[in-house]
């Protein structure tokens, strides 16, 4: 059985913030989301969240995850402490059981070093370490002379010689489970900051003849912590410049690999371009040779292939189909569904409606809740009058209609095969096919008019 215990009980006094710790954001998600990730592609038994701080604000947070169990550490006293907490929850059915400690502040462990940590382990136990130029503040790695680890000394516990060793805890471990315990009993705070350290189970492991053997992180980043907003700032620009490189080799052309932020999943096919300054929440699927301008935000949108957007575009949970044109100044809101070789110009909002084949809305639009059929140009200024204040209703536009600027669709209403609505018509009844219908106050010129003029005072 594999457990995995998330350490989220900390208070995180130097982000200066109401919300917990674990609940502000990497590339938007929260940070326990981030480490949550890692716990499920191990397929862990359980898992089990040590909250504190901000218990109930977490447990709300996660409350639909029904996969985790929260264990309340009230007080902190310790990382040792904070363990013991969750101990109840553990599952055991044997030998092979292995409980892995994660840190809810440090989101971006990935699943190979998670990997890597339960393989060097074996039966014995396994601590996530690494070496840093500067290792003040972290929990020294002690070996004996045949290189052996000994023990984890703590920086305020350690003396001039082991504050010498580089190499440091991570906080990260794996240990048998039933050990785990049995150590966990034997905790003592006899120690520089009187509290109940994890790490003291090393020395334990070694006393009991227990193999101790280390893993390192793949790439640095994997083990940073967040306890100020500008590591937070630090770390998020380190996973984005992380995914801009993952993009690029996967054969993505980036304009700026340091102005580009994906805040969730981006699938690209061949040929993609991204210009600077673009944003990409939810699920995005780029299809091949996609091009997207300078400063679109897409979420949750699929685009397909040799597609363009182009700048200041907004696209949130739409479908675009191949050869499309967006933008620039395009607003796409969720629903919007636009077929091949569609058009869609500057200023013009579509939500909630199928645009089909070859279709075009070039200027200044509103199209809400409509089926638009095939080669229908919608002129500059057209308006779905879809909502009289309390329900919503559907506009029909058929194939080859031409809607002249200036058009309010009252809806519903439906527009013929082929009709043409006259610019400035008020649509209310529907309109025949391959008519022209309009609306319009006849023009007239008023006769012998004169412009008034100022009055003498
Ligand atoms: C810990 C390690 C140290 C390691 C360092 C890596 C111990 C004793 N020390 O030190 O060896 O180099 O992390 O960053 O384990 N937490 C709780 N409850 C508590 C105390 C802490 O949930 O009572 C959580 C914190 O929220 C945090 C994590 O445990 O996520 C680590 O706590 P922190 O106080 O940062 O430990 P360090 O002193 O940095
Ligand atoms: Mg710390």
């Amino acid at each position: 059985m594999l457990n995995i215990v998330i350490l989220a009980a900390g208070l995180g006094k130097r982000m200066q913030s109401n919300l917990p710790k674990v609940l502000h954001t990497i590339a938007g998600r929260s940070m326990l989301a981030h480490v949550l990730d890692g716990a499920r592609a191990l397929n862990a038994d359980s898992i089990v969240v040590v909250v504190g701080h901000g218990a109930e604000q977490v447990k709300t947070a996660f409350c639909t995850q029904t996969d985790l169990q929260f264990a309340l550490q009230e007080p902190q006293l310790g990382t040792g402490h904070a363990v013991q907490q969750a101990i109840p929850l553990l599952k055991e059915d044997g030998e092979d059981d292995v409980t892995i400690v994660l840190y809810g502040d440090v989101p971006l462990v990935q699943l190979s070093t998670l990997q890597a940590l339960l393989d060097a382990r074996q039966e014995g136990l396994a601590v996530l370490t690494e070496i840093l130029p500067d290792p003040t503040g972290y929990g020294r790695i002690v070996r004996d002379l045949n290189g052996k680890v000994r023990a984890i000394i703590e920086h305020k516990d350690a003396n001039e010689a082991e504050r010498a060793i580089k190499e440091v805890n991570t906080g990260i471990i794996a240990a048998p489970t039933a050990a785990l315990k049995r150590w966990l009993a034997q905790l003592n705070n006899n120690n520089a900051q009187g509290e109940y350290y994890l790490t003291d189970i090393i020395g334990m492991a070694v006393a009991d003849g227990v193999n101790v053997a280390v893993a390192h992180p793949q790439a640095s980043f994997e083990t940073l912590g967040v306890n100020s907003r500008m590591q937070q700032a630090e770390l998020e620009r380190l996973w984005q410049s992380e995914q801009a490189r993952r993009q690029l080799e996967a054969g993505v052309t980036l304009a700026d690999p340091a102005r580009f932020d994906v805040r969730g999943q981006l699938v690209c096919g061949r040929d993609v371009f991204i210009d600077v300054g673009c944003v990409f929440e939810g699920l995005v699927t780029l299809a091949d040779g996609v091009r997207v301008g300078p400063h679109c935000v897409l979420r949750d949108a699929q685009i397909g292939a040799g597609t363009q957007i182009e700048a200041f575009s907004h696209l949130d949970q739409a479908q675009v189909g191949h050869d499309a044109r967006i933008g620039p100044y395009a607003r796409l809101r969720p629903g919007a569904k636009l077929s091949n070789h569609t058009h869609v110009g500057n200023f013009v909002e579509i939500k909630n409606t199928n645009l089909g084949e070859g279709s075009k809305a070039n200027h200044l639009a509103y199209v809400g809740d409509a089926d638009i059929g095939a080669r229908v140009n919608i002129g500059a200024g057209t308006i779905t009058c879809n909502y009289d204040g309390v329900n919503k209703f559907r506009t029909v536009i058929e194939d080859d209609a031409f809607i002249g600027s200036d058009t309010q669709l009252v809806a519903p209403v439906r527009v013929g095969r082929g009709a043409t609505i006259g610019a400035g018509t008020t649509l209310t009844v529907d309109a025949p096919a391959d008519q022209l219908t309009i609306s319009r106050v006849k023009q007239t010129t008023i006769a012998g008019w004169t412009r008034p003029v100022k009055k003498a005072k």
